[in-house]
Protein backbone atom coordinates (compact mmCIF):
# COMPACT_ATOMS: atom_id res chain seq x y z
CA UNK A 1 0.00 0.00 0.00
CA UNK A 2 1.48 3.53 -0.94
CA UNK A 3 2.62 5.76 1.95
CA UNK A 4 1.08 8.61 0.50
CA UNK A 5 -1.59 9.26 -2.19
CA UNK A 6 -0.33 12.72 -4.86
CA UNK A 7 -3.21 14.49 -3.27
CA UNK A 8 -2.23 14.20 0.01
CA UNK A 9 1.78 14.36 0.10
CA UNK A 10 1.93 15.47 3.73
CA UNK A 11 1.01 12.95 6.00
CA UNK A 12 4.41 10.40 5.21
CA UNK A 13 4.98 9.62 9.17
CA UNK A 14 4.37 7.79 11.27
CA UNK A 15 4.76 4.93 8.54
CA UNK A 16 3.94 2.03 8.04
CA UNK A 17 5.51 -1.24 9.80
CA UNK A 18 6.75 -4.66 9.19
CA UNK A 19 3.51 -6.54 10.04
CA UNK A 20 5.47 -9.31 13.19
CA UNK A 21 9.51 -9.58 13.71
CA UNK A 22 8.79 -12.17 10.67
CA UNK A 23 8.10 -9.98 8.42
CA UNK A 24 11.49 -8.02 8.96
CA UNK A 25 13.32 -10.99 8.88
CA UNK A 26 11.53 -12.28 5.60
CA UNK A 27 12.18 -8.71 3.77
CA UNK A 28 15.96 -8.24 5.07
CA UNK A 29 16.59 -12.17 4.59
CA UNK A 30 14.84 -11.49 0.96
CA UNK A 31 17.20 -8.27 0.35
CA UNK A 32 19.95 -10.56 1.56
CA UNK A 33 19.65 -13.45 -0.27
CA UNK A 34 19.93 -13.02 -3.96
CA UNK A 35 22.68 -12.95 -6.77
CA UNK A 36 25.16 -11.92 -4.09
CA UNK A 37 24.73 -15.71 -2.66
CA UNK A 38 24.30 -17.52 -5.89
CA UNK A 39 26.03 -15.61 -9.10
CA UNK A 40 28.72 -14.08 -7.18
CA UNK A 41 29.67 -15.63 -4.29
CA UNK A 42 31.14 -18.76 -6.08
CA UNK A 43 32.59 -16.78 -8.84
CA UNK A 44 34.61 -14.56 -6.00
CA UNK A 45 35.50 -17.61 -4.20
CA UNK A 46 36.91 -19.45 -7.58
CA UNK A 47 38.79 -15.79 -8.70
CA UNK A 48 40.53 -15.96 -4.83
CA UNK A 49 41.39 -19.52 -4.91
CA UNK A 50 38.93 -20.89 -2.46
CA UNK A 51 39.25 -22.32 1.22
CA UNK A 52 41.47 -19.14 2.28
CA UNK A 53 38.96 -16.55 1.04
CA UNK A 54 36.14 -18.71 2.05
CA UNK A 55 37.51 -19.09 5.60
CA UNK A 56 37.72 -14.92 5.47
CA UNK A 57 34.66 -14.41 4.15
CA UNK A 58 32.88 -16.26 7.23
CA UNK A 59 35.20 -14.27 9.52
CA UNK A 60 33.98 -11.33 8.07
CA UNK A 61 30.58 -12.06 8.63
CA UNK A 62 30.89 -12.84 11.89
CA UNK A 63 32.93 -10.25 13.37
CA UNK A 64 31.81 -7.39 11.00
CA UNK A 65 29.06 -8.46 9.44
CA UNK A 66 26.98 -9.04 12.19
CA UNK A 67 27.51 -5.95 14.62
CA UNK A 68 27.11 -3.60 11.82
CA UNK A 69 23.85 -5.63 10.81
CA UNK A 70 22.47 -4.88 14.20
CA UNK A 71 24.28 -1.26 14.37
CA UNK A 72 22.11 -0.48 10.85
CA UNK A 73 19.14 -1.77 11.86
CA UNK A 74 19.21 0.32 15.38
CA UNK A 75 20.00 3.54 13.15
CA UNK A 76 16.95 2.70 11.18
CA UNK A 77 14.40 1.72 14.17
CA UNK A 78 15.79 4.78 16.36
CA UNK A 79 15.85 7.09 13.52
CA UNK A 80 12.61 6.13 11.68
CA UNK A 81 13.02 7.25 8.33
CA UNK A 82 15.31 7.01 5.55
CA UNK A 83 19.36 6.27 5.86
CA UNK A 84 19.99 10.32 5.35
CA UNK A 85 17.40 11.56 7.55
CA UNK A 86 18.16 9.19 10.24
CA UNK A 87 21.38 10.20 10.35
CA UNK A 88 20.72 13.50 10.48
CA UNK A 89 18.07 13.22 13.11
CA UNK A 90 20.04 11.39 15.47
CA UNK A 91 22.95 13.01 15.04
CA UNK A 92 20.69 16.24 15.77
CA UNK A 93 19.56 15.03 19.08
CA UNK A 94 23.28 13.74 20.42
CA UNK A 95 24.21 17.22 19.60
CA UNK A 96 26.46 16.79 16.60
CA UNK A 97 26.84 17.80 12.57
CA UNK A 98 24.31 16.88 10.64
CA UNK A 99 27.18 16.30 8.55
CA UNK A 100 26.66 13.01 9.17
CA UNK A 101 23.98 12.86 6.60
CA UNK A 102 26.81 12.39 4.49
CA UNK A 103 27.23 8.39 5.58
CA UNK A 104 23.21 8.44 4.57
CA UNK A 105 24.10 9.76 1.31
CA UNK A 106 27.50 7.60 0.33
CA UNK A 107 24.53 4.74 1.39
CA UNK A 108 22.01 5.90 -0.79
CA UNK A 109 24.36 6.06 -3.55
CA UNK A 110 26.25 2.62 -3.01
CA UNK A 111 22.39 1.27 -3.25
CA UNK A 112 22.02 2.59 -6.83
CA UNK A 113 25.17 1.97 -8.18
CA UNK A 114 24.79 -1.65 -7.17
CA UNK A 115 21.32 -1.36 -8.49
CA UNK A 116 22.80 -0.43 -11.59
CA UNK A 117 24.38 -3.60 -12.67
CA UNK A 118 22.08 -5.77 -10.44
CA UNK A 119 19.24 -5.33 -12.57
CA UNK A 120 21.88 -6.35 -15.78
CA UNK A 121 22.69 -9.94 -13.98
CA UNK A 122 19.23 -10.29 -13.16
CA UNK A 123 18.57 -9.89 -17.08
CA UNK A 124 21.05 -12.72 -17.09
CA UNK A 125 18.91 -14.65 -14.90
CA UNK A 126 15.19 -14.37 -17.14
CA UNK A 127 17.33 -14.79 -20.01
CA UNK A 128 17.90 -18.34 -18.67
CA UNK A 129 15.12 -18.99 -17.81
CA UNK A 130 13.43 -18.53 -21.37
CA UNK A 131 17.10 -20.86 -22.81
CA UNK A 132 15.77 -23.86 -19.71
CA UNK A 133 11.87 -23.83 -20.36
CA UNK A 134 12.86 -24.32 -24.39
CA UNK A 135 14.81 -27.14 -23.61
CA UNK A 136 18.52 -26.35 -24.92
CA UNK A 137 20.34 -27.07 -21.70
CA UNK A 138 19.21 -31.05 -23.04
CA UNK A 139 22.14 -33.43 -23.28
CA UNK A 140 23.96 -29.95 -23.24
CA UNK A 141 28.61 -30.21 -22.85
CA UNK A 142 30.45 -27.51 -21.33
CA UNK A 143 31.68 -25.71 -24.73
CA UNK A 144 27.86 -25.37 -25.68
CA UNK A 145 26.87 -23.76 -22.28
CA UNK A 146 30.19 -21.70 -22.95
CA UNK A 147 29.28 -20.22 -26.43
CA UNK A 148 25.74 -19.78 -24.91
CA UNK A 149 26.61 -17.61 -22.43
CA UNK A 150 29.35 -15.72 -24.63
CA UNK A 151 26.71 -15.36 -27.00
CA UNK A 152 24.48 -13.85 -25.15
CA UNK A 153 26.91 -10.89 -23.71
CA UNK A 154 27.74 -10.87 -27.34
CA UNK A 155 24.22 -9.42 -27.76
CA UNK A 156 23.59 -5.60 -26.34
CA UNK A 157 20.36 -5.66 -27.34
CA UNK A 158 18.93 -8.47 -26.19
CA UNK A 159 20.85 -7.81 -22.68
CA UNK A 160 19.08 -4.10 -22.52
CA UNK A 161 15.66 -5.56 -22.87
CA UNK A 162 16.47 -8.12 -20.45
CA UNK A 163 17.56 -5.14 -18.40
CA UNK A 164 14.80 -3.35 -18.80
CA UNK A 165 12.19 -5.97 -17.90
CA UNK A 166 14.00 -6.89 -14.80
CA UNK A 167 14.12 -2.94 -13.88
CA UNK A 168 10.67 -2.93 -14.47
CA UNK A 169 9.77 -5.66 -12.61
CA UNK A 170 11.66 -3.84 -9.15
CA UNK A 171 9.57 -0.69 -9.86
CA UNK A 172 6.68 -2.13 -9.94
CA UNK A 173 7.02 -3.57 -6.62
CA UNK A 174 8.62 -0.50 -4.80
CA UNK A 175 5.74 1.69 -6.23
CA UNK A 176 3.30 -0.37 -4.62
CA UNK A 177 4.63 -0.22 -1.23
CA UNK A 178 6.84 -2.14 1.21
CA UNK A 179 4.88 -4.28 2.64
CA UNK A 180 1.89 -5.16 -0.04
CA UNK A 181 5.28 -6.29 -1.93
CA UNK A 182 7.92 -7.49 -0.18
CA UNK A 183 6.90 -9.80 2.14
CA UNK A 184 4.87 -12.28 0.28
CA UNK A 185 7.18 -13.00 -2.23
CA UNK A 186 9.89 -14.25 0.38
CA UNK A 187 7.51 -16.01 2.30
CA UNK A 188 6.80 -18.83 0.09
CA UNK A 189 9.96 -18.60 -2.43
CA UNK A 190 13.05 -18.41 -0.79
CA UNK A 191 12.08 -21.49 1.16
CA UNK A 192 11.44 -23.28 -1.66
CA UNK A 193 14.93 -21.82 -3.21
CA UNK A 194 16.77 -23.59 0.08
CA UNK A 195 15.28 -26.60 -0.98
CA UNK A 196 16.16 -27.06 -4.61
CA UNK A 197 19.67 -25.46 -3.57
CA UNK A 198 19.72 -28.49 -0.99
CA UNK A 199 18.63 -30.93 -4.27
CA UNK A 200 21.24 -29.50 -6.64
CA UNK A 201 24.33 -29.94 -4.04
CA UNK A 202 23.04 -33.68 -3.75
CA UNK A 203 22.94 -34.45 -7.56
CA UNK A 204 25.59 -32.72 -8.18
CA UNK A 205 27.77 -35.01 -5.33
CA UNK A 206 26.09 -37.97 -6.70
CA UNK A 207 26.73 -37.89 -10.42
CA UNK A 208 29.86 -35.79 -10.64
CA UNK A 209 31.55 -37.89 -7.86
CA UNK A 210 33.25 -34.53 -7.21
CA UNK A 211 31.99 -33.49 -4.35
CA UNK A 212 34.96 -33.90 -2.06
CA UNK A 213 37.40 -32.03 -4.40
CA UNK A 214 34.81 -28.93 -4.32
CA UNK A 215 34.46 -29.38 -0.38
CA UNK A 216 38.28 -29.79 -0.33
CA UNK A 217 38.57 -26.50 -2.68
CA UNK A 218 35.81 -24.27 -0.79
CA UNK A 219 36.90 -25.62 2.93
CA UNK A 220 40.41 -26.08 3.10
CA UNK A 221 42.73 -22.73 3.26
CA UNK A 222 45.41 -22.60 1.23
CA UNK A 223 47.25 -20.12 2.83
CA UNK A 224 49.32 -18.98 -0.29
CA UNK A 225 46.47 -17.84 -1.71
CA UNK A 226 45.96 -15.32 0.85
CA UNK A 227 46.83 -11.70 -0.38
CA UNK A 228 45.55 -8.08 0.45
CA UNK A 229 43.31 -8.22 -2.38
CA UNK A 230 41.87 -11.90 -1.33
CA UNK A 231 40.98 -10.22 1.93
CA UNK A 232 39.41 -7.06 0.15
CA UNK A 233 37.60 -9.08 -1.91
CA UNK A 234 35.82 -11.31 1.16
CA UNK A 235 35.05 -8.19 3.83
CA UNK A 236 33.94 -6.63 -0.11
CA UNK A 237 31.91 -10.02 -0.52
CA UNK A 238 30.56 -9.89 3.10
CA UNK A 239 29.44 -6.48 2.89
CA UNK A 240 27.33 -7.35 -0.25
CA UNK A 241 25.75 -10.22 0.43
CA UNK A 242 24.62 -9.05 3.84
CA UNK A 243 23.16 -6.11 2.18
CA UNK A 244 25.31 -3.87 4.04
CA UNK A 245 26.42 -0.51 3.66
CA UNK A 246 24.04 0.93 1.17
CA UNK A 247 21.06 2.37 3.80
CA UNK A 248 19.28 -1.03 2.96
CA UNK A 249 18.95 -2.18 6.72
CA UNK A 250 18.50 1.11 7.95
CA UNK A 251 15.87 1.93 5.43
CA UNK A 252 14.04 -1.95 6.00
CA UNK A 253 15.06 -0.94 10.15
CA UNK A 254 12.99 2.18 10.21
CA UNK A 255 9.57 -0.37 9.47
CA UNK A 256 10.88 -2.33 12.65
CA UNK A 257 8.56 -2.81 15.65
CA UNK A 258 10.27 -1.77 18.75
CA UNK A 259 9.52 -5.49 20.51
CA UNK A 260 11.43 -7.35 18.11
CA UNK A 261 15.36 -8.27 18.96
CA UNK A 262 17.84 -6.80 16.58
CA UNK A 263 20.31 -8.92 17.98
CA UNK A 264 18.61 -11.91 17.34
CA UNK A 265 17.20 -10.97 14.19
CA UNK A 266 20.37 -9.81 12.60
CA UNK A 267 22.20 -13.28 14.22
CA UNK A 268 19.69 -15.14 12.41
CA UNK A 269 20.00 -12.90 8.88
CA UNK A 270 23.18 -13.57 8.59
CA UNK A 271 23.35 -17.17 9.49
CA UNK A 272 20.80 -17.31 6.35
CA UNK A 273 22.61 -15.89 4.01
CA UNK A 274 26.08 -17.96 4.76
CA UNK A 275 24.41 -20.81 4.40
CA UNK A 276 22.71 -20.34 1.05
CA UNK A 277 26.12 -19.05 -0.39
CA UNK A 278 28.21 -22.12 1.05
CA UNK A 279 25.23 -24.02 -0.68
CA UNK A 280 25.55 -22.35 -3.73
CA UNK A 281 29.23 -22.95 -4.03
CA UNK A 282 28.50 -26.63 -2.98
CA UNK A 283 26.17 -26.97 -5.76
CA UNK A 284 28.18 -25.47 -8.36
CA UNK A 285 32.31 -26.49 -7.94
CA UNK A 286 31.80 -30.06 -8.57
CA UNK A 287 30.03 -28.94 -11.80
CA UNK A 288 32.91 -26.75 -12.31
CA UNK A 289 35.11 -29.40 -11.85
CA UNK A 290 33.78 -32.35 -14.07
CA UNK A 291 33.50 -30.05 -16.61
CA UNK A 292 36.98 -29.23 -16.81
CA UNK A 293 36.04 -25.76 -16.85
CA UNK A 294 38.73 -23.29 -14.43
CA UNK A 295 37.33 -22.17 -10.65
CA UNK A 296 38.91 -18.36 -11.67
CA UNK A 297 36.34 -18.25 -14.75
CA UNK A 298 34.42 -15.25 -13.41
CA UNK A 299 31.00 -13.73 -13.22
CA UNK A 300 30.19 -16.62 -16.17
CA UNK A 301 30.85 -19.16 -13.50
CA UNK A 302 26.99 -20.65 -12.71
CA UNK A 303 25.72 -19.76 -15.92
CA UNK A 304 28.54 -22.03 -17.47
CA UNK A 305 28.16 -24.98 -15.21
CA UNK A 306 24.65 -25.28 -13.97
CA UNK A 307 23.35 -25.76 -16.94
CA UNK A 308 25.26 -29.02 -17.90
CA UNK A 309 23.99 -30.67 -14.89
CA UNK A 310 20.00 -29.64 -15.84
CA UNK A 311 21.02 -31.15 -19.02
CA UNK A 312 22.38 -34.29 -17.52
CA UNK A 313 19.40 -34.91 -15.14
CA UNK A 314 15.96 -36.71 -15.59
CA UNK A 315 13.24 -33.86 -15.77
CA UNK A 316 16.29 -31.39 -16.14
CA UNK A 317 13.75 -29.02 -18.15
CA UNK A 318 11.38 -28.72 -15.40
CA UNK A 319 14.13 -28.61 -12.67
CA UNK A 320 16.41 -25.70 -15.00
CA UNK A 321 13.30 -23.52 -15.31
CA UNK A 322 11.94 -23.39 -11.77
CA UNK A 323 16.05 -23.16 -10.42
CA UNK A 324 15.86 -19.87 -12.64
CA UNK A 325 12.72 -18.77 -11.89
CA UNK A 326 13.55 -18.69 -7.91
CA UNK A 327 17.20 -17.00 -8.96
CA UNK A 328 15.19 -14.32 -10.54
CA UNK A 329 12.77 -13.94 -7.21
CA UNK A 330 15.76 -14.20 -5.18
CA UNK A 331 17.37 -11.22 -7.10
CA UNK A 332 14.06 -9.16 -6.94
CA UNK A 333 13.37 -9.51 -3.48
CA UNK A 334 17.38 -8.03 -3.30
CA UNK A 335 16.81 -5.26 -5.93
CA UNK A 336 13.53 -3.93 -4.46
CA UNK A 337 15.73 -3.51 -1.33
CA UNK A 338 18.51 -1.98 -3.66
CA UNK A 339 15.80 0.99 -4.47
CA UNK A 340 13.82 1.52 -1.60
CA UNK A 341 16.24 4.07 0.69
CA UNK A 342 16.30 6.19 -2.80
CA UNK A 343 12.24 6.10 -3.12
CA UNK A 344 12.18 6.54 0.75
CA UNK A 345 14.05 9.49 0.96
CA UNK A 346 12.31 11.19 -2.08
CA UNK A 347 8.72 10.27 -0.35
CA UNK A 348 9.81 12.31 3.24
CA UNK A 349 12.03 14.65 1.31
CA UNK A 350 10.02 16.34 -1.66
CA UNK A 351 6.93 14.88 -0.71
CA UNK A 352 6.98 13.28 -4.01
CA UNK A 353 4.89 10.17 -4.05
CA UNK A 354 5.76 6.53 -3.50
CA UNK A 355 4.62 5.51 -7.18
CA UNK A 356 6.37 8.97 -8.56
CA UNK A 357 9.56 8.48 -6.99
CA UNK A 358 10.12 4.95 -7.83
CA UNK A 359 9.31 5.52 -11.56
CA UNK A 360 11.90 8.89 -11.19
CA UNK A 361 14.78 7.20 -9.62
CA UNK A 362 14.42 3.41 -11.40
CA UNK A 363 14.66 5.50 -14.44
CA UNK A 364 17.93 6.61 -13.50
CA UNK A 365 19.49 3.76 -12.69
CA UNK A 366 18.15 1.51 -15.41
CA UNK A 367 19.74 4.51 -17.46
CA UNK A 368 23.37 4.17 -15.85
CA UNK A 369 22.90 0.04 -16.11
CA UNK A 370 23.26 0.72 -20.08
CA UNK A 371 26.83 1.34 -19.26
CA UNK A 372 27.28 -2.14 -17.55
CA UNK A 373 25.47 -3.65 -20.47
CA UNK A 374 27.82 -2.12 -22.84
CA UNK A 375 30.73 -2.94 -21.24
CA UNK A 376 30.42 -7.32 -22.14
CA UNK A 377 30.57 -6.23 -25.46
CA UNK A 378 30.75 -3.16 -27.47
CA UNK A 379 32.92 -1.48 -24.34
CA UNK A 380 34.62 -4.79 -23.45
CA UNK A 381 37.90 -3.35 -24.40
CA UNK A 382 37.58 -0.28 -22.28
CA UNK A 383 39.67 -1.34 -19.16
CA UNK A 384 39.90 0.99 -16.30
CA UNK A 385 43.06 -0.13 -14.25
CA UNK A 386 42.92 -3.54 -15.98
CA UNK A 387 38.78 -3.93 -15.39
CA UNK A 388 36.05 -3.73 -17.32
CA UNK A 389 33.69 -1.07 -16.45
CA UNK A 390 31.42 -3.48 -14.92
CA UNK A 391 34.20 -4.32 -12.67
CA UNK A 392 35.43 -1.41 -11.98
CA UNK A 393 31.92 -0.50 -11.12
CA UNK A 394 31.51 -3.44 -8.81
CA UNK A 395 34.60 -2.95 -6.97
CA UNK A 396 34.13 0.89 -6.59
CA UNK A 397 30.92 0.15 -4.58
CA UNK A 398 31.43 -3.50 -3.26
CA UNK A 399 34.98 -3.08 -2.16
CA UNK A 400 34.98 0.11 -1.37
CA UNK A 401 32.00 2.29 -0.77
CA UNK A 402 30.25 -0.41 1.24
CA UNK A 403 32.60 -0.82 3.68
CA UNK A 404 33.61 2.75 3.98
CA UNK A 405 29.78 2.90 4.56
CA UNK A 406 29.66 0.29 7.22
CA UNK A 407 32.28 1.58 9.02
CA UNK A 408 30.64 4.95 9.39
CA UNK A 409 27.82 3.29 10.80
CA UNK A 410 29.75 1.31 13.36
CA UNK A 411 30.89 4.13 14.58
CA UNK A 412 27.85 6.17 14.25
CA UNK A 413 26.42 3.63 16.82
CA UNK A 414 29.46 2.86 18.51
CA UNK A 415 30.69 6.63 19.35
CA UNK A 416 27.84 9.04 18.39
CA UNK A 417 24.81 7.63 19.36
CA UNK A 418 24.41 7.94 23.26
CA UNK A 419 25.25 4.87 25.25
CA UNK A 420 21.84 4.74 26.65
CA UNK A 421 19.89 5.15 23.29
CA UNK A 422 21.33 1.72 21.84
CA UNK A 423 21.79 -0.19 24.99
CA UNK A 424 18.00 0.71 24.71
CA UNK A 425 17.41 -0.66 21.14
CA UNK A 426 18.78 -3.70 22.22
CA UNK A 427 17.70 -4.52 25.23
CA UNK A 428 15.75 -7.10 24.00
CA UNK A 429 18.39 -8.37 22.64
CA UNK A 430 19.42 -12.15 23.37
CA UNK A 431 22.46 -14.13 21.55
CA UNK A 432 25.27 -11.28 21.60
CA UNK A 433 25.64 -9.62 24.86
CA UNK A 434 25.47 -5.41 24.86
CA UNK A 435 29.09 -5.27 25.80
CA UNK A 436 30.43 -7.14 22.95
CA UNK A 437 28.67 -5.97 20.41
CA UNK A 438 30.01 -2.80 21.87
CA UNK A 439 33.11 -3.89 21.87
CA UNK A 440 32.35 -4.92 18.05
CA UNK A 441 30.88 -1.43 16.55
CA UNK A 442 33.36 0.78 18.80
CA UNK A 443 36.77 -1.02 17.71
CA UNK A 444 36.82 -4.16 16.42
CA UNK A 445 35.04 -3.67 13.20
CA UNK A 446 36.04 -0.13 12.45
CA UNK A 447 39.34 -1.76 12.76
CA UNK A 448 38.71 -4.38 10.84
CA UNK A 449 37.26 -2.50 8.10
CA UNK A 450 40.77 0.10 8.28
CA UNK A 451 43.04 -2.12 8.15
CA UNK A 452 41.60 -4.14 4.92
CA UNK A 453 41.55 -1.14 3.50
CA UNK A 454 44.24 0.67 3.68
CA UNK A 455 46.35 -2.56 3.28
CA UNK A 456 44.83 -2.84 -0.11
CA UNK A 457 45.48 0.88 -0.60
CA UNK A 458 49.06 -0.53 -0.59
CA UNK A 459 49.22 2.72 2.35
CA UNK A 460 50.25 -0.19 5.13
CA UNK A 461 52.99 -0.97 2.81
CA UNK A 462 54.11 2.48 2.14
CA UNK A 463 53.94 2.87 6.23
CA UNK A 464 56.24 -0.03 6.43
CA UNK A 465 58.24 0.87 3.97
N1 LIG B 1 22.65 -8.81 -0.84
C1 LIG B 1 22.05 -8.95 -2.12
C2 LIG B 1 22.62 -10.19 -2.78
O1 LIG B 1 23.39 -10.88 -2.18
C3 LIG B 1 22.22 -7.74 -2.99
C4 LIG B 1 21.92 -6.52 -2.26
C5 LIG B 1 20.69 -6.13 -1.84
C6 LIG B 1 22.85 -5.61 -1.78
N2 LIG B 1 20.83 -5.00 -1.11
C7 LIG B 1 22.14 -4.67 -1.05
C8 LIG B 1 24.21 -5.51 -1.88
C9 LIG B 1 22.80 -3.65 -0.41
C10 LIG B 1 24.86 -4.48 -1.25
C11 LIG B 1 24.16 -3.56 -0.49
O2 LIG B 1 22.31 -10.49 -3.89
Amino acid sequence: MPLQTSNNQAVSYPHEYWSSRLGFVLAATGSAVGLGNIWKFPYIAGENGGGAFVLLYLLCVAVIGIPVMMAETLIGRRGGQSPIHSYALLARQEGRSRGWQAAGWSAVVASLLILSFYSVIGGWAIAYVLYAARGIFDGVQADGVGKLFTDLLARPGELLTWHTVFMLLTILVVARGVRGGLERAVTLLMPLLFVLLLLLVAYAALSTEQFLPAAAFLFQPDVSKLSAAAVLAAMGQAFFSLSLGAGIIIAYGSYLPKDVSIARTATAICIADTAVALLAGLAIFPEVFASGLEASAGPGLIFQTLPIAFGRMPGGTLFGTLFFVLLVVAAWTSSISLLEPAVEWMLEHRGIGRQTSAWMVGALVWAVGIVSVLSFNLWSDVLLFGRSVFESLDYLASNIMLPLNGLLSAIFAGWIMAKVATEEELAMGTGIGYSQWRLAVRYIAPAGVATVLLSSSGAIALLFR
